[in-house]
């Protein structure tokens, strides 16, 4: 089969904001406990962070990280988690039936996002608390001093304010199982009410409402709409979550779970204008796609709580195979070609919990497979995302009617003259020629790179024992040709080809 892709310099759809390739640590699991933080494990710094997990989160190459939930968020008592370790409470987290020992809290999260190289994004409770619990947090995170929270963060050892920037009001709040769910009236208006006061404290802040928990949601669409009716004039963002599944375990059919992400995108965006166009407001809400990943192996009742109330058991540990690490690039490449709107993202979650690192507690950690389409896509996605016109064919799906084949997204970094090919081949019979046109860019290109991401067994994955069975292999079928290129992409394939010019 053949396909074609042509992008002109001259024609950017945006610049690709960095806070895309986030990810997200909650209290879950051994996400935070034997996943970032293991005082005594072998790598463990004096702060009783894992190295390991460290330096697997610096190569995956992640810009933000949501913390502390998720659910979690929706019971949390920030207080609990600050002071001297010793004097933190134990405490039932209802979010996931678990002890939440508090060992570690804001301050950790912080010192291990700075250690770590990442942006710090933080959200306030608004299930069980409301606007006063979040100026206290943040007074206490960003205030320099002079007042009391602030003050008492310095008297716990900070004496310079967190100053986080991104912060979500609240998770999930159209969810019946969120603890003090909401209607959309009761949310619009407390989240217009905390952004108001945390916007007191701190002009700076970047806010994010909630969306729907997911597209499914009955009230879908009209959360949207009546939540940024209430909060559109103070928030700056919504939030989007979405979880892929594997239904009826057909590749075709599994696939369009990335055109579905892509109607979802657009569909919320249309929903923000809309509100924009009844205030007659140029102003543009921007999309925080803050929850997104495969889940569907481990999203049964008992993989989501333990009897007994443990500490950090062992919750939603999903294990990715070849075929997930094939959605999570597509989904990738979705994101990047929404980089007008789509301006943050954070995988869910980070490490154990559905995550793209695994560890085992006193052990070892490793990649899992969707690690490497994300560590790909967050290494050579720089820059500006250009308007990719693709010819390609199409397929037939139940889901998706005239699924194209080819899936591309192409980014250019004017600061390294690097141009970037992001292409899943969703045939799983024909291996795709595909011709690409990079017009404006002058001859002479380099080929710095050229790597797929395949694997014959579509279930196969990466294991402790056998941690490099799902990992990208250059791709020999990538020749330059004139002003572009011509590559051949194998059957069920994620590729990425760098180019530079000169
Ligand atoms: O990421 C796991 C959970 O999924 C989060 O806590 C919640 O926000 C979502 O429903």
């Amino acid at each position: 089969m053949r396909a074609k892709i042509v992008v002109d310099r001259d024609f950017a759809l945006s610049d690709l904001d960095r806070r895309v390739f986030g990810a997200f640590v909650e209290h879950l699991g051994r996400c935070v406990y034997g996943g970032i933080f293991e005082p005594g494990h072998p790598t463990a710094d004096a702060k009783g962070f894992r190295g390991d997990v460290m330096e697997l989160t610096r190569e995956l190459g992640t810009s933000i990280i949501r913390y502390p939930g998720g659910n979690f968020m929706s019971g949390y008592n920030w207080e609990d988690g600050v002071g001297p370790v010793e004097a933190r409470p134990k405490k039932l987290d209802l979010a996931w039936f678990s002890t939440e020992p508090n060992t570690f809290g804001t301050n950790e999260f912080v010192d291990w996002c700075k250690a770590t190289g990442v942006e710090p994004m933080l959200g306030v409770n608004l299930g069980t608390r409301g606007p006063d619990e979040a100026r206290e947090y943040l007074e206490y995170c960003n205030h320099p001093s002079g007042s009391h929270f602030a003050d008492l963060r310095r008297s716990h050892g900070y004496e310079q304010p967190h100053d986080v920037k991104f912060w979500c009001l609240g998770n999930e709040m159209d969810g019946p199982w969120q603890i003090g769910a909401k209607t959309a009236q009761e949310y619009g208006r407390t989240a217009l009410e905390t952004a108001k006061v945390m916007r007191w404290i701190d002009p700076t802040l970047v806010l994010s409402a909630c969306g729907s928990s997911h597209r499914q949601m009955p009230t879908y669409g009209s959360w949207e709409y009546e939540v940024l009716d209430h909060c559109f004039d103070q928030a700056d963002f919504i939030s989007l979550h979405t979880y892929f599944a594997n239904k009826t375990d057909e590749i075709d059919e599994y696939f369009g779970v990335i055109d579905q992400m892509d109607s979802f995108i657009k569909e919320v965006v249309a929903i923000c204008d809309a509100v924009a166009a009844k205030r007659r407001s140029p102003k543009r809400i921007m999309l925080s796609f803050d929850e997104w990943n495969v889940w569907y192996k481990t999203h049964k009742i008992e993989h989501m709580r333990k009897p007994g109330w443990p500490e950090a058991p062992a919750l939603l540990e999903e294990i990715y195979n070849a075929e997930d690490a094939l959605i999570v690039g597509g989904a990738l490449i979705t994101l990047m070609n929404n980089a007008d709107r789509v301006k943050c993202a954070c995988l869910a979650q980070l490490v154990n919990v559905i995550g793209p690192i695994m560890t085992e507690t006193g052990g070892p950690a490793w990649r899992q497979s969707i690690f490497h389409p994300f560590a790909l896509s967050a290494k050579h996605g720089q820059g500006r995302v250009l308007q990719a016109k693709i010819d390609t064919p199409t397929m037939v799906t139940k889901a998706v009617p005239d699924m194209p084949v080819l899936l591309a997204a192409v980014t250019d970094d004017p600061a390294t003259g690097q141009t970037a090919i992001f292409a899943l081949n969703r045939s799983s019979s024909e291996s795709l020629d595909v011709e690409i046109g990079l017009r404006g860019f002058g001859p002479n290109r380099t080929l710095i790179e050229a790597l797929e991401l395949h694997h014959p067994n579509l279930k196969a994955s990466n294991t402790k024992s056998a941690p490099n069975t799902v990992v990208p292999r250059p791709n020999a079928d990538v020749t330059i040709e004139g002003d572009g290129l011509r590559a051949k992409l194998k059957p069920l394939s994620w590729n990425v080809i760098v180019t530079k010019a000169g």
